[in-house]
């Protein structure tokens, strides 16, 4: 089907009739009115006078941040029109100290680790648990944060990722109250849940905003009604003092294009009008039709469906019920046979899928009957597996492969000698590449990460079964990662004389 433009292609695709259970949020239908745009280049504008400037926001902008922010409750909220990327960049640079140490959790996505390098910070991980019975990760254990920031007085922040893609929140309450004992700032990337600020108690979970983070950055374009690209940073004063406040401000001014597109701030500022005037009633009733979506769970053999039975789990403090992870259990049938199934049987696009699931992202614009069709595809899918052997693929053991050493940090490993080695012979190797399964884009390993045989393991299998790998090479005899060569070059790297 390919085309000559991006817009014939898109014009063919539609025409097809594929839906989308994936992003963005607006399933580019049901847009009502408050929502809709007129034709795009009648809107598009620069900073004419009126319009003020995103990068100094004195008057119309500033409304409607100063808006947004008593509606989610936070002490400044910031329009990103580069996406939740530019604000983690911003809350990272804006908290740490170039040279400085930040602890983050290993499941943070690749822009967290883009913000290490920017400011060549030092790292110490944390864990997530693994939800064995399942093969996925789970919550990040507040001990565990606990446990790091005694041991290393010297980390200048803490980044975490809640809800995971798979939409496993934390326990953000007690971690943000951990780790305010240290008197350091809690950031969170809460880019998969910008619909929990407006979700009613006990139906999605409650935003890390109201739990006691510093920095909230959402995706709004994920999981709401707004356009890709869109996105929103909170913050609260109280840890980050003025001064914090100022400095994420500034890198904010750097990330961030200086031609914000007033097309993306309108349908940010048109969502977030939305949301707060009929979003939260959409949202209820959304979650009364996840809920019978997820009654099929009772109908299924081979297919499962994880539910809100995982938490209190695994470090699992809530659930994010709109991301449906469908994991098949099958000798032969994998998540990414679920997704192709779904797709070429059922016209369904997914988000994404893996070895172990496929995974729809739903959201409140999905009407009735596209959830229907997805319950009724989930069904049939599980019909054709019938009558093979029901083996739960066990994978939680690549998990292991991703706790490993670091012989340099981040910024340290880019800039120094590398060379291309093939695959099966990387295990002990340094890697010099950021490499990352896409989506959804979390890296399993970092430049001056050492290479595991399980590591090695993994790759191979997820890439023969056709699984994205960001930062690998592939050429036609094989798949190859740039390594670092012998520890010894660093000397000739950083020598001023190249001696
Ligand atoms: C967990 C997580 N954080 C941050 C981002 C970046 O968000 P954006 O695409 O809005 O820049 C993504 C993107 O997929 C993500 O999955």
């Amino acid at each position: 089907m390919k085309k000559e433009s991006i817009l014939d292609q898109l014009k063919e695709y539609r025409g097809i009739g594929y839906y989308p259970f994936h992003m963005p949020g607006h399933k580019r239908s049901n847009i009502e009115e408050g929502l809709a745009l007129p034709n795009p280049f009648l809107i598009d504008i620069t900073e004419i006078e009126g319009f003020d400037n995103l990068h100094q926001p004195e008057g119309i902008l500033k409304e409607s941040m100063k808006r947004a922010a008593q509606i989610y409750g936070s002490d400044e909220t910031h329009y990103l029109v580069n996406g939740s990327s530019c604000g983690i960049l911003s809350g990272i640079c804006g908290c740490t100290s170039p040279g400085g140490k930040l602890l983050i959790s290993r499941n943070c996505h690749k822009s967290v680790y883009h913000g290490i390098l920017l400011n060549q910070l030092q790292t110490e991980y944390i864990y997530p648990q693994i939800i064995k019975d399942l093969g996925i990760q789970g919550g990040i254990l507040p001990e565990d944060v606990e446990k790091k920031l005694k041991n290393h007085p010297e980390i200048q922040a803490v980044v975490m990722v809640s809800p995971t893609y798979e939409g496993m929140v934390s326990d953000i309450e007690k971690i943000s109250q951990i780790v305010h004992r240290y008197h350091i700032p809690l950031i969170v990337d809460e880019a998969h849940g910008a619909h929990f600020s407006f979700g009613e108690e006990g139906e999605f979970p409650i935003s890390a905003l109201q739990k006691g983070a510093d920095v909230v950055i959402q995706s709004l374009h994920k999981t709401l009604p707004s356009l890709t690209q869109t996105a929103i940073l909170h913050m609260k004063e109280k840890y980050l003092g003025k001064e914090g406040m100022e400095r994420i401000r500034r890198y904010l001014s750097i990330f961030q294009s200086s031609s914000p597109s007033y097309v993306f701030m309108i349908s940010m500022e048109n969502c977030i009008r939305y949301m707060e005037q009929k979003g939260r009633k959409r949202l209820s009733q959304f979650h009364q039709k996840l809920m019978d979506l997820y009654e099929i769970q009772k109908k299924l053999q081979h297919i499962i469906i994880p539910g809100n039975e995982w938490i209190g789990q695994a470090g699992v403090y809530d659930k994010d019920s709109s991301k449906i992870l469908m994991m098949p259990e099958s000798s032969r049938k994998n998540g990414v046979w679920l997704k192709d199934y779904l797709k070429v049987f059922h016209h369904l696009e997914l988000e994404m899928c893996t070895e172990r699931y496929s995974l729809a992202l739903t959201s409140l614009l999905d009407s009735q009957e596209s959830l229907d069709k997805l319950k009724r595809g989930i069904y049939m899918a599980d019909q054709e597996i019938q009558g093979e052997e029901r083996i739960p693929l066990n994978i939680s053991q690549d998990f292991e492969a991703w706790n490993t050493t670091s012989a340099y940090t981040i910024a340290e490993a880019v800039d120094m000698p590398s060379q291309l080695e093939r695959l099966e012979q990387c295990a002990g190797r340094l890697s010099a590449e950021f490499v990352a399964v896409y989506p959804p884009g979390i890296p399993c390993l970092v430049p001056g990460e050492q290479i595991s045989h399980k590591m090695v393991e993994a790759l191979t299998r997820y890439w023969k079964i056709g699984l994205t790998i960001m930062g690998a090479t592939v050429q036609e005899n094989g798949m190859f990662l740039k390594v670092l060569t012998e520890k010894d070059e660093r000397v000739t790297v950083y020598s001023p004389t190249g001696v």
